[in-house]
Formats: structure tokens, C-alpha cells, sequence
């Protein structure tokens, strides 16, 4: 049997590698216009960070992660997001102690043994942004404005913004009370999971999957009822803040995200048109003020989001790919390759992107692979041209045939590639 990738894992090919190229730099240009800066993270890490900081009771943790002991040593974790590293880093290196406000973005793959479907990946692609240092709520509504700005920008227009509040640790306290009482009946009838889950954590039953779980969660209280004062005049502000923004948005008291850390905002971006399916959830994210703290650092207030590429690519309108060759060199005869390939250095010098065929072939054969490279331009260069210090510019759209010197070859072709 032939060997083939991973199941949920998939190759991306040069065909499709320009949309990703598109997507990756309009982040970065996005991010960078908003002051963050980029990190990279290693893709392994100690399993201890992802059980402690996206907690124990989580679908991730109990079933999802790829862990593995390094050779008989150390319990090690291939990343399944990119939050708790940040913290890790951010704790590691003292970054509190250089600036008051650090503000990071990055992009990369992230690894989960979910059951793979359409806009669903064992390893798929995240990028996010962590903002440390600022406790909101004006931060978290210029985040989710930056984001919901982003995707338009990137013509996907059919999206909905939901934003919920989880509170503090005094709110959770009362919210976990008022949660119990109302599970406790339909304590049997949950998951087995639920059912442990309940003891454990009984806020993350609000996020199983299992439908007779998620059925009973729909009847809940809302977390937005038991809010404290101080915690409801954060959401407030946040809200006043969008709106301010003219960012649209839905409050969703019954909003919950898979992962323990977070405090206070939480927010989702899902697409609404055709091309995702179910999986429709192009971002998610929110406010994680407890974590910095537990990973040993000084109290520090954070906030951030992850959007996952593949579903972005998924919503995003197609557009007419690009030729990745500029000029095409022909060499009329076998004779002048040497020649051949030193015009493609000039011209590659000048900023274009050349390709050339130097194993000899017809004059006819090379002109026959510009065309299907959809290469705008082919330069002709023969014995005579040479000798003239010429070559023949072809404009391969336009069907004509001009005869340039050849130290004003790059020159002659730009205007025809702008
Ligand atoms: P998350 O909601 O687990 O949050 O993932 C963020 C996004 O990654 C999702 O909205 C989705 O677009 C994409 N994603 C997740 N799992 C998969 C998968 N199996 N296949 C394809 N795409 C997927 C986080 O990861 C948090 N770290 C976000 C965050 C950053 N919160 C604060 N800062």
C-alpha cells in the first residue's frame, strides 16, 4: 500500500499556495497597522501547559491532543493553540518587565484529534493575536474590531459577530451555584462525561457536543444574569465601545468556548455564507486575566483571538490566480543555454520572476510551455540577437513580436506585467 499523509492532515500544493500567501500577508499587514509584533512558538511543549491552562475537564485535554513521551523522559504535547505558549513565553522571558503593553500575533499550525470534516482538521492553521498588559474593555472592542475589519477586507461579508461574558472569579462562584441547581434533575440524563464534568467543572457542560447534553444546556440560566458590578460595567463598556466602532455585534448569553482560561469577554465571528458548512466558526476568542499569574508571572490582564485559515480560504471569494512567471527565456539553440541562462539572471536581477526550459528542447516546445505557464512575456535569444546584443520580446496576450537591446529588455517588459 502506498504511504499517505495523515488522516485530517493535508498537503497544500503550489496551486493553491497563492490564496494562503494573500491571506497570510493581509493578516500580518492588518496586524502589524494595529502594533502588534510577530512571535513564533515552538510546536511541542510540555504537556503540563496545555492540561493546566486549557484545564483538565476540556474536550481538547481529555481527547484531542497529540502527546507523546520523548523518549522515555518527558511528557511533551504537540500544540493544539497558540495562547498558552504565548503566556509561557511572555512569563519565560519577563516581558512585563520591558513594556507595559505587549502586543504579539502569529501564525502557524495547530494540531487536534478531532474527527476530521469539512472545515475540520487534525492539523490546520491559526492566526491569532495576544494582547497582555491592558485590562480592557476599550482593548477588547478595538480587537474585535480590528478582526471583523480584517475579514471584510478580505470580501468575506456574510459573518456574525457574538460577543458573552463569563465574569470574573466571583461571578463564575455565583453562576456555578445557580448552574448546579438547575443540572441537578437532569443529572442522569446527561453524558457520562457531563455527569463528571459536574463535580469537575460544571461550566463546561455548557459545551458538550453530545446533543441531549447541549439540549438541556439551551434551557441554562444566562451567565449575564449573575454578572458582579464590576464585571457587568466591563461588558458595558465593551459594548459602548463597538458601538461607538459601529462594529456590529450580538450578545449571546449562552456563548461558551472550549478552553477554561478565559475571564470576562468572549467573543465568536461565524460565516454565514455557503462555502463552510458546519463548521462555521472563522474566529474565536476573549479575555484570559487569571492565566500570566498561574504560569508564575505578576498579575496581568490579556485578551486575544485565533481565526483558523482553512475556513477563511473557505468563505473567501475566489479570485483569478496570478501566472507565477513573468518572462519566459527561450533559447533558439542548444548552442546558447550558457547565454540563456545568464539573460535570466539579468532579468531576475531587475525584479522579475523568469522561468527558462534548458534542457535543449525546440524553439517550438519552449514557446509551447510559456503559454501553458500563462507566462505574459517570452524573450528570444538566438545566435544573430547575440551577436547584435539583442533579444526578441514576445507579448504572448497581445500575439506581437518586438526586437529590444537586451540591457533595456527588463525595462520594455515591466509596463507590460504592471
Ligand atoms: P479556538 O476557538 O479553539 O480558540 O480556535 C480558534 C479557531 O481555530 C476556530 O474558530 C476555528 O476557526 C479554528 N479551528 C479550531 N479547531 C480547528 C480544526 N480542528 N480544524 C480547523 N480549524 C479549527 C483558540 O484556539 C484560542 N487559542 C483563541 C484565543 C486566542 N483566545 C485568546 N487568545
Amino acid at each position: 500500500m502506498s504511504l499517505r499523509a495523515v488522516k485530517g492532515m493535508k498537503d497544500i500544493l503550489p496551486d493553491e499556495i497563492s490564496r494562503w500567501h494573500r491571506l497570510e500577508n493581509a493578516f500580518r499587514t492588518r496586524a502589524e497597522r494595529y502594533g502588534f509584533r510577530e512571535a513564533r512558538f515552538p510546536i511541542v511543549e510540555p504537556t503540563a501547559l496545555f492540561v493546566r491552562s486549557i484545564g483538565e475537564t476540556t474536550d481538547i485535554v481529555e481527547k484531542e491532543m497529540y502527546t507523546f513521551t520523548d523518549r522515555g523522559e518527558k511528557s511533551l504535547t504537540l500544540r493544539p493553540e497558540g495562547t498558552a505558549s504565548s503566556v509561557r513565553a511572555y512569563v519565560q522571558h519577563n516581558v512585563q518587565a520591558k513594556e507595559p503593553v505587549t502586543k504579539w500575533y502569529y501564525l502557524g499550525p495547530m494540531y487536534r484529534r478531532e474527527r476530521p470534516a469539512k472545515g475540520r482538521y487534525r492539523q490546520f492553521y491559526q492566526a491569532g493575536i495576544e494582547v497582555f498588559g491592558d485590562p480592557g474593555p476599550y482593548v477588547d472592542a478595538e480587537v474585535i474590531d480590528m478582526v471583523v475589519g480584517f475579514i471584510s477586507d478580505l470580501g468575506i461579508d456574510e459573518v456574525e459577530v457574538l460577543i458573552n461574558s463569563i465574569g470574573g472569579p466571583d461571578t463564575r462562584a455565583r453562576y456555578r451555584d445557580a448552574l448546579l441547581e438547575y443540572l441537578g434533575p437532569f443529572r442522569a440524563e446527561l453524558c457520562p462525561d457531563c455527569q463528571r464534568r459536574m463535580d469537575a467543572n460544571p461550566l463546561r457542560v455548557l459545551d458538550c457536543k453530545v446533543p441531549r447534553c447541549a439540549k438541556i444546556a439551551s434551557g441554562a440560566p444566562s451567565m449575564l444574569e449573575h454578572l458582579t458590578d464590576d464585571d457587568r460595567e466591563h461588558f458595558d463598556g465593551l459594548q459602548q465601545t463597538l458601538t461607538r466602532l459601529g462594529t456590529p455585534y450580538r450578545v449571546d448569553g449562552s456563548l461558551v468556548r472550549g478552553l477554561d482560561y478565559y475571564t470576562r469577554t468572549l467573543f465568536e465571528v461565524l460565516g454565514k455564507g455557503e462555502g463552510l458548512g458546519a463548521q462555521n466558526a472563522l474566529l474565536g476568542g476573549g479575555r484570559y486575566d487569571q492565566m500570566v499569574q498561574s504560569f508564575g508571572g505578576p498579575e496581568t490582564p490579556a485578551i486575544g483571538f485565533a481565526m483558523g485559515l482553512e475556513r477563511l480560504l473557505m468563505a473567501m471569494p475566489e479570485s483569478v490566480p496570478r501566472s507565477h512567471v513573468d518572462v519566459f527565456v527561450v533559447a533558439a539553440q542548444p548552442d546558447v543555454r550558457a547565454e540563456a541562462a545568464l539573460l535570466g539572471r539579468e532579468l531576475r536581477s531587475a525584479g522579475l520572476r523568469v522561468e527558462s526550459d534548458l534542457r535543449g528542447g525546440s524553439l517550438k516546445s519552449q514557446l509551447r510551455r510559456a503559454d501553458k505557464l500563462n507566462a505574459r512575456i517570452a524573450m528570444i535569444l538566438g545566435e544573430s540577437e547575440i551577436e547584435n546584443g539583442v533579444v526578441q520580446l514576445k507579448d504572448l496576450q497581445q500575439k506581437t513580436q518586438t526586437e529590444v537591446p537586451r540591457n533595456e529588455a527588463a525595462a520594455h517588459a515591466k509596463p507590460l506585467l504592471a
